[in-house]
């Protein structure tokens, strides 16, 4: 895996943001409490010299030092109990004087058990996303904008439903998938004709799942086919195909859009058997139908997007009746 070195800057820059933020925080509050509750300020300031205190203990090591150190350390959970409960007694939250984090695991120092902690991660990842949607064309759309009285309700389809109550269950299914989204889960698969609400769905997922902290992609396959080709034949800058491995959930628009090619095909195969490999979600969206897919992508390729979730896309062009109500 490798990542364009501005995005570590960048997570160096938010940690370092993160730390004055917190320090911020933590002495606002010893602030409000030292005027407003100069009891409880006097516990927490007692607290504050425990560390000198362990210091000197240290330093000294005298024959004495096992049993100082047990007293130290008793009196210090002692004054943390009586800290917590005097803050809450008065009203506020009982860790209201640690020190605020974003991460608990690192404490926001980006390192956790001598390696670098997954939050850092996260943020490299994040904005290396953030970097590839820029130069989508694709804006985000919102589950609450997506009206099923376009679908028609009273032409049954062969399985005895009609457009609308699939569409629902479809849109049901979507807003379930981006409320509880996690890591690892599974892909979907939007399969259906022009102007059905495909990318509408997906793009209304994404914009939940980054609402959530998860780095996201969402590019049409023929634009980021194309960028890949572009960077693997030295014809442009990036790694964008790193990226799109290491993203918590990748967008797939329009798969099968794309120029026929060997490499693209390969790019596809390589993109779904690494990301399921690794168990991260991929929702791809296509005209074309299964055996299109196999004709196009081949069985090994098709053979795992039909382990995703599958969404059947009915009814008539949406996008053309709302060109036609304007
Ligand atoms: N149910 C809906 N309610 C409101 N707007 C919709 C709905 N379905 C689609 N649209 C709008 O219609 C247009 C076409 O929809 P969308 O792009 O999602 O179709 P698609 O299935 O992805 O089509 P294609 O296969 O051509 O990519 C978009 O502007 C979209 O916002
Ligand atoms: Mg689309
Ligand atoms: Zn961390």
């Amino acid at each position: 895996m490798s990542f364009d070195s501005r995005f570590f800057q960048l997570a160096e820059d938010e940690l370092e943001q993160r730390k004055l933020r917190n320090e911020r925080i933590l002495s606002q509050r010893e602030r409000e409490i030292e005027t407003k509750q100069p009891e409880i300020y006097k516990i927490h300031h007692e607290l504050g010299l425990t560390s000198g205190r362990l210091i000197s203990l240290i330093l000294e090591h005298d024959e004495d030092f096992e049993r100082k150190l047990a007293e130290l350390e008793t009196n210090n959970e002692l004054l943390q109990k009586r800290l917590s409960e005097s803050l809450v007694r008065a009203g506020y939250p009982a860790d209201y004087l640690d020190k605020p984090c974003v991460c608990r695991k690192c404490g926001d120092t980006g390192v956790s058990e001598g390696r670098r902690c997954e939050c850092f991660m996260e943020i490299v990842k994040k904005a290396a996303a953030e970097d590839i949607n820029r130069t989508s064309p694709m804006s985000l759309s919102d589950f609450a904008d997506f009206s099923l009285s376009y679908y028609d309700d009273k032409q049954v389809t062969p399985a005895g439903c009609t457009a609308r109550e699939v569409m629902s269950s479809n849109l049901d299914f979507c807003r379930n998938y981006a409320e509880n989204f996690h890591l690892p889960c599974n892909g979907i698969l939007m399969r259906g004709a022009t102007g059905l609400g495909k990318t509408h769905l997906s793009l209304s997922i994404a914009s939940e799942v980054i609402k959530k902290g998860y780095s996201v992609i969402y590019g049409s396959a023929p634009d980021l086919f194309r960028k890949c080709e572009q960077e693997h034949f030295g014809r442009e800058e990036g790694n964008t195909i790193d990226v799109l491995l290491e993203t918590d959930l990748l967008i797939l628009d329009d798969v099968g859009a794309e120029f026929e090619s060997k490499f693209y095909s390969a790019a596809l195969y390589n993109i779904i058997n690494n990301r399921m490999n690794a168990a991260k979600p991929t929702i791809i969206s296509t005209n074309c139908d299964l055996n299109e897919l196999v004709a196009r992508y081949g069985n090994r390729t098709v053979s795992r997007m039909k382990t995703m979730d599958d969404l059947i896309f009915l009814g008539s062009d949406v996008r053309l009746m709302r060109a036609g109500n304007r």
